[in-house]
């Protein structure tokens, strides 16, 4: 099973997201836009996982200790940067860093199940694209350079277990357990 765990955007914050993405759609351009219901704020990407490590994996993120707490999704950008972009995303705005400390207690939490914890720092954020070639990427880049994504709060209660099957015409997501903040 290809795994990950991620915390959910409402249906009207993904609505509005929906509206910032439409001009970019239009632009003939090799990027991959994210579908409106598959945007997801990642936490950990587990990748091929056996069945077998589910019950490790459900006891890890049971074991995490937050609150639940507010989050804000506010700008725009690209890593590595807007010159050469490989990702488009939406900023998170997490000014007592629950978003990044939730990450890191899953990291922890499951490299003492055996897992490997992350080489990078969590760096929050929400990807909308991904560059598959440069071809028409200029034009993608100033209308993303002038675009304005307004901010939008909302409460984050609980975080996802999500299996990721790849298909031609993009991946397909569905959630198999939903764990509680408290
Ligand atoms: P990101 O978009 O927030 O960077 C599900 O595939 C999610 O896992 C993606 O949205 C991606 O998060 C994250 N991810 C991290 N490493 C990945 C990898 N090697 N392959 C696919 N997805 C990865």
């Amino acid at each position: 099973m290809r795994l990950f765990l991620a915390v959910k955007i409402p249906d009207e914050i993904k609505g509005s997201i929906a509206h910032f993405l439409e001009p970019f759609l239009g632009i003939r351009a090799k990027v991959k836009w994210v579908e409106p219901q598959n945007l997801h704020l990642t936490l950990k990407f587990l990748g091929e996982t056996p069945e077998s490590r589910l019950p490790d994996l459900k006891e890890a993120a049971q074991m995490v200790a937050i609150d639940p707490f507010e989050l804000t999704l506010s700008g725009s950008g690209a890593f590595p940067n807007l010159k050469a972009p490989r990702v488009f995303w939406i900023g998170v705005k997490e000014p007592e860093k629950r978003l990044t400390q939730l990450a890191e207690q899953i990291d922890y939490n499951l490299s003492q199940f055996g897992w490997e914890r992350e080489k990078r720092r969590f760096s929050p954020h929400l990807t909308l694209g991904r560059v598959k070639d440069r071809s028409g990427l200029a034009e993608v880049c100033r209308a993303f350079e002038q675009a304005q994504f307004e901010a939008a709060t909302y409460r984050v209660d609980s975080f996802y277990l999500v299996e990721s099957q790849l298909q031609r015409s993009g991946p397909i997501y569905t959630d198999l357990v939903r764990f509680k903040l408290d």
